[in-house]
């Protein structure tokens, strides 16, 4: 299939990499991971400002965020105080199809985009492993997602993401910035009551 223009050179980008029955299944499995850690609101480090997006996380690791703390993994979820529950298998298997990386995900951060919701421009550089790829899903409604290069001032270009496409952030693009713009509400039937589901699976570590 044919990149949109708009993908910048050099970004792994799968459009319509699920089809539908393979974004429902995962819409259930995702529901199972919710089951048992709740989606929360988390802060911006500092301020405390609650980010628009709500979360979660399933895998070893989640990554989390609160004005005291910041950013980090964590092993357990900031509400319940629960491990988080195994990344499913479903997932790891698209790790394995489109990673090209030998080593599993520890981690995978379910985000969750009402129709406001976006996610300002930032690098992925928690993880101690800033060369194996970062795999982003989408699910449910399309949204804008923008890309640009490795420093903050670098030009930008901003293409549709919708359900069932996958971006792969790695090599020379691994620790580009990136963000969600926008949601467009209503252009999927896949979540019963709309939204955007992003899920990222991440290795944190060096080693497993
Ligand atoms: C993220 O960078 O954590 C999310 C990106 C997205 O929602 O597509
Ligand atoms: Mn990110």
């Amino acid at each position: 299939m044919s990149k949109a223009p708009s993908v910048p050179e050099g970004l792994g980008f799968f459009p319509g990499y699920l089809d539908r029955r393979e974004q429902e299944r995962l819409v259930e499995t995702i529901r199972s991971v919710v089951a048992s850690a709740p989606l929360y609101t988390p802060e911006m480090p500092r301020t405390g400002k609650p980010m628009s997006v709500r979360m979660t996380n399933c895998g070893a690791l989640g990554w989390v965020t609160d004005r005291d703390g910041g950013y980090r993994y964590q092993k357990t979820h900031p509400r319940t105080g629960a491990p988080w529950p195994p990344i499913p298998e479903r997932l790891l298997g698209i790790w394995r199809d489109v990673s090209g990386d030998e080593q599993l995900p520890e981690a995978c951060l379910v985000n969750f985009y009402d129709d406001d919701a976006r996610m300002g421009l930032h690098q992925d550089k928690d993880e101690q492993n800033l060369v194996a790829p970062v795999v982003s899903i989408s699910l449910g409604d399309a949204c804008l997602f923008r890309i640009g290069g490795t420093e903050r001032k670098d030009p930008t270009k901003s293409f549709r993401l919708e359900s069932g496409d996958i971006v792969v952030l790695g090599g020379a693009s691994r620790l580009r910035f990136h963000g969600v713009d926008r949601i467009y509400p209503s252009t999927s039937t896949l979540l019963k009551n709309g939204g955007r589901i992003n899920l990222t699976l991440r290795r944190v570590g060096l080693n497993t």
